[in-house]
């Protein structure tokens, strides 16, 4: 028998639902099997490449990186300068908006949670559920109070808006509210630019702090379009902060590129938030990883390579909008498919009808009924509302 250890206290925790899905579905020897789970982009091949404009970066990087040596804790900061215009559709100035690296999307909502923590420990964060699984545990890990609300009802497949409202008109001044900016995670389903505007004015007039998750730009209407609600409500107030991801919309997944930007009234302010950003930054991962971040900066920095990213873009969000509609079209209970928008989409499935798919028509998804619509193609479709059919 060995001692007892400081460890011998610590909690089992469930193993990570839709990754050991990975597993089951790559030992499924069925021929047609659909995986629908993880959520990252997929070609018609199913693929997940490397896109064409990182491939260049990376050759050019190769040739002209003449040092590894440490970057700041702030990371590469030409990377979060030329990310703005895409962002916010203009550069601010350096005192009205303090931009770093992060590991990710990730990395960007905890170093946010962390720099709300240390401005009010146990400060209020607003979700509206369902949201992605991490949300609350990142808010938890820095030590924020988390509150729900609900956004959206999976069986009528409606946004819950005047929930949303009822729960914000009751928030207390200097609660922070985390909004998707954009192809929301897991329902689809986004606001409408007057339910934008509705909540800006709410958030502006009862001093609340946005927390905008921008981790999908460019896959759901495209670049402009998916950044304008986060715009308007970034607009409206006096502080807000934006997580930021680039991970899917440059296919760079595990190179972990984000970026948080955080917004004050004053130019005192911002050097504060940004003093502060940068210590918890340090004291979390020191620096942020460089290779993604460094090639989104060589692709932006150069107008021939951008123009190919965005042409990429373009294919992977017009095949997801394909799949959608011949979704809708294809069978009138998915037409809601057809109005929402990005990879992701809550079924009105049980757990047990998730449970059929997947052991008599090889479906994968998540249990909650989350499908990654990208795991489709259109020829593939017409096998998928089969076997939806078969199921309900
Ligand atoms: C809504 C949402 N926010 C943030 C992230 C984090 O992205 P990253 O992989 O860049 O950490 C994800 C990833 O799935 C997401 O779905």
């Amino acid at each position: 028998m060995s001692a007892p250890s400081l460890f011998d206290a610590l909690q089992q925790q469930p193993a990570d639902a839709l990754l050991s899905l990975i597993g089951l579905y790559r030992d499924d020897p069925r021929a047609q099997k659909l995986d629908l789970g993880v959520g990252v982009y997929r070609d018609e091949t199913g693929a997940t490449p490397v896109l064409r404009a990182v491939k260049a970066a990376e050759a050019r990087l190769l040739e002209t990186q003449g040092s590894k040596s440490y970057l700041g804790p702030e990371g590469d900061i030409r990377y979060a300068e030329l990310l703005q215009p895409i962002v916010f559709g203009r550069t601010l100035a350096a005192d009205q908006l303090a931009g770093v690296q992060t590991p990710g999307g990730t990395g960007a909502l905890r170093l946010a949670a962390d720099l709300i923590a240390a401005a009010r420990p146990g400060a209020k964060v607003w979700l509206g559920t369902p949201t992605w699984p991490n949300h609350a545990p990142i808010m938890k890990a820095a030590g924020l109070t988390v509150a729900t609300y609900r956004y959206y009802d999976q069986a009528t497949q409606t946004v819950l808006f005047d929930e949303m409202m009822a729960a914000l008109s009751g928030a207390a001044a200097g609660d922070v509210v985390l909004l998707h900016g954009c192809c929301h995670n897991p329902a689809g389903a986004d606001l409408t630019p007057d339910q934008w505007r509705a909540v800006a004015e709410v958030v502006a007039a009862r001093g609340l702090i946005p927390l905008v998750d921008l981790a999908y730009q460019g896959l759901g209407d495209g670049l402009e379009q998916d950044a304008a609600g986060a715009r308007l409500v970034l607009d409206s107030v006096p502080d807000a902060l934006l997580a930021y991801s680039c991970d899917k919309n440059f296919g760079l997944y595990r190179e972990r590129v984000g970026a948080l930007y955080a917004k004050a009234a004053t130019p005192a302010r911002t050097e504060l938030m940004r003093s502060n950003i940068l210590s918890l930054a340090r004291a979390n991962w020191s620096m942020p990883p460089d290779h993604g971040a460094a090639l989104v900066r060589v692709i932006l920095e150069d107008a021939a390579l951008t123009a190919d990213w965005r042409a990429e873009l373009t294919v992977m969000r017009t095949r997801i909008n394909q799949v959608r509609q011949a979704l809708a079209a294809g069978d009138s209970a998915l037409a809601f498919l057809g109005r929402q928008h990005g990879m992701f989409s809550l079924l009105p499935l049980s757990a047990e009808q998730v449970g059929v798919l997947r052991r008599d028509h090889a479906v994968y998804m998540a249990g909650s009924g989350r499908v990654n619509l990208a795991g489709l193609t259109l020829a593939t479709v017409p096998q998928f509302i089969d076997s939806l059919r078969a199921v309900r």
